[in-house]
């Protein structure tokens, strides 16, 4: 990747790639990297920008594919369905089946705790809405459209504490790592179930699978992982986790979406226009004294 970039004007990046500071200066024409998701957190954007980099991203397109597919492992987890498909087939149809096998949670009228109430966690709440959960969510304000859905805002640790069902929501930052640790597992309910879309690093998996061998935990969902594609042995051999390889965005609608948007901002930058979804539009003005 690196001496490739030596003569490219343009990056179309997935989210396993790092952009540092040694992708950038190996890049030395590059005026734009189009980061092939919604999240950033692969992207040093501040050097980028101090470089004359645009750098963008793919919002809005994926929130429906991602509220989706939380709610399809709030469900899986919740109605144990890794279980059960397992032992299907292994061939080992519930000897004996019972009355008493595979029981789960049901939805309605449970406490769903969202943590991060933006594009991705607001669709998530009304699709709870839908499912006649009682709602909750992590924000640092009140957000008019979660309210609207009878979302009640808590503090973190309250949503902890109280909560049946825990989605993340949130970006990656230095402030979101690890906010799942030990210590916010203690405050969970021995029946709840986390579910994990955002970033893997969201969550300190040692601890969560501390929680999960513990019984601290019912279950969990989770799409990513903090070192994708290692997945912990702990979480794998753990019948309480459905386990995905980051696809949360995975439908025809929002990949070709994402792709079209990718295409049209290396298109608009290279055309000397700035992309309607660029992160640092103030890179523009870096690089233009230069062009
Ligand atoms: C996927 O994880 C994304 O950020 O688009």
């Amino acid at each position: 990747m690196l001496s490739r970039l030596a003569d490219a004007d343009a990056l179309i990046a997935l989210l396993s790639l790092k952009i540092d500071s040694e992708l950038l200066d190996a890049g030395k024409h590059l005026k734009i990297v189009a980061n092939f998701a919604v999240g950033f957190d692969n992207v040093d954007l501040a050097e980028a920008t101090r470089r004359g980099i645009v750098v963008t991203n793919t919002p809005d397109v994926l929130t429906n594919a991602t509220a989706d597919f939380a709610f399809a492992l709030l469900l899986a987890a919740a109605r144990r369905l890794g279980e059960g498909e397992r032992i299907v087939r292994e061939g080992r149809w519930l000897q004996p089946w019972g009355p008493g096998v595979l029981l789960g949670q049901e939805l309605c009228g449970r406490r769903l705790g969202v943590i991060g109430a933006g594009r991705i966690g607001r669709a998530v709440l009304r699709r709870a809405h839908g499912f006649s959960m009682d709602l909750v969510y992590d924000s640092p304000r009140d957000v008019v459209e979660a309210e609207a859905l009878g979302a009640r805002r808590v503090d973190r640790e309250e949503l902890f504490r109280t909560s049946d069902f825990v989605s993340l929501h949130c970006p990656l930052t230095e402030s979101t790592r690890y906010l799942v640790d030990a210590a916010a597992l203690a405050l969970m309910k021995p029946t709840a179930i986390l579910v994990n879309t955002a970033r893997g690093a969201c969550v300190d998996e040692e601890a969560l699978a501390d929680a999960l061998e513990a019984g601290a935990i019912a279950g969990a969902g989770l799409d990513v992982f903090e070192h994708e594609p290692d997945v912990p042995a702990r979480l794998v051999i753990s019948d309480r986790v459905v386990l995905a390889p980051h696809m949360a965005s995975a439908t025809v609608t929002a990949r070709t979406q994402m792709a079209k948007i990718c295409a049209e901002a290396v298109r608009l930058r290279l055309a000397g226009k700035t992309p309607p979804t660029a992160l640092n539009p103030e890179a523009m003005s870096a690089r233009s004294s230069g062009e």
